[in-house]
């Protein structure tokens, strides 16, 4: 099991990676924790013991159930089995589950303890690092929340030996992200240290910008490299592209536009093309994508008239670049194979 930190000064805390990590989770729990909550959802099937008294809590599937009725009904039953600010929350599954578990335990009591056991591919390198949590309104995803940071995070790679196959691809869109954040080549790498690599890419960006600074156009905003186009994708086509596989395309997409700006090489646009190959992703837009309507959506809730923001790639690595010329941005969508 690899053991890495988020430096967050004292609410610093270890993310073990491996085969097997789940077993540590009682030596993870916070001392002083009388009894555990176990969030996790019924299909999720990964067998937990945090070595204290616990209870099982279930909630549903699916981005429907990531709403305030869910903390409530959570909330709810913490308080019917006379949870107090000694016991702690444990969340078992994939990202809804983190975001969601994570969410109550900043609520209840206005906050205990969390532990997040990471089921899925996404939650270990993305969902569950970081401390952000929280549920959708029906105005927009993720609308409601807290920074709320885990005491630990373990990621068990056995747990994804069950993952529906759909559900890897979006973590390994994810992954893709990765290599560009950093100069090194992750594929070298053997899955579980790419997975680490990956959670420790993430822990430094969160150590260094733990709250995403309003403004700020470094730390956090870099891990949305990739989601400009991949949000718009998930919408026009219905969420049908779930979002790791719309991530893969808007990488490929970013480094197009960085090139059409001349601040990449045609060698590194082949770089990015290979990266997402060797995750086994999809690399072409979705079929009939009008390059008009893909823009709409990307300049829409950023107030900008003609010009967009892109996170793209450069002489000095990634970086969130302002005022890019709707023209230009709508060549490149065409070129790609947009519908003019
Ligand atoms: N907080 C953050 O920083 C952050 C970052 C990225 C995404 N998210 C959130 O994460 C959510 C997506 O997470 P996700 O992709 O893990 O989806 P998910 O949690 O919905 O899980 C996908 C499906 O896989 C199942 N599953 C999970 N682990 C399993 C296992 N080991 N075996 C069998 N089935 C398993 C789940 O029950 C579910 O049906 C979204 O709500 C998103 O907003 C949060
Ligand atoms: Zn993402």
């Amino acid at each position: 099991v690899i053991s890495l930190s988020v430096p967050l000064a004292d609410r610093s805390y270890p993310v073990l990676v491996g085969s097997g990590a789940v077993r540590t989770l009682a030596s993870v729990m916070p001392t002083r924790a009388k009894r555990a909550a176990i969030v996790t959802q019924a299909g999720i099937g990964v067998d937990v013991d945090p070595g204290i008294e616990h209870r099982v809590f279930t909630i549903g599937d699916g981005e429907e159930v990531k709403t305030l009725s869910t903390i409530s009904d959570l909330c709810r039953a913490f308080a019917s089995w006379g949870m107090t600010r000694a016991d702690a929350v444990v969340g078992v599954g994939g990202g809804l589950v983190t975001d969601v578990a994570g969410f109550a335990a900043a609520s209840y009591h206005r906050g205990i303890p969390v532990v997040h056991v990471a089921t899925s591919l996404l939650a270990m390198v993305d969902a569950a690092i970081g401390g952000k949590t929280g549920v959708n309104l029906p105005e927009g995803k993720n609308l409601v929340g807290a920074f709320w940071q885990p005491s630990a995070v373990l990621c068990d790679l056995d747990a994804l030996a069950t993952l529906p196959a759909r559900e890897l691809a979006c973590g390994r869109g994810e992954m893709a992200k990765y290599h560009f954040l950093t100069g090194d080549d992750l594929l070298a790498l053997p899955l579980d240290q790419r997975i680490a690599r990956c959670i420790k890419i993430k822990a430094d960006v969160v150590g260094a910008d733990e709250r995403e600074a309003v403004g700020s156009t470094g730390g956090r905003a870099l891990l949305n490299y990739g989601h400009t186009l991949a949000h718009a994708l998930e919408i026009v086509t219905d969420h049908e592209l779930r979002h790791g596989e719309a991530v893969a395309i808007g990488l490929l997409f970013a480094a197009r536009v960085a090139h059409a700006m001349d601040r990449v090489s045609a060698e590194r646009v082949a770089e990015h093309d290979a990266v997402v190959a060797s995750y086994d992703l999809r690399s072409s837009l979705p079929e009939g994508l009008s390059a008009d309507r893909a823009l709409a959506l990307m300049m829409r809730d950023k107030k900008a008239i003609d010009s967009l923001t892109f996170i793209l790639d450069g002489p000095n690595g990634l970086e969130q670049v302002p005022g890019i010329d709707a023209d230009l941005v709508r060549r490149v969508l065409v070129d790609f194979g947009a519908t003019a």
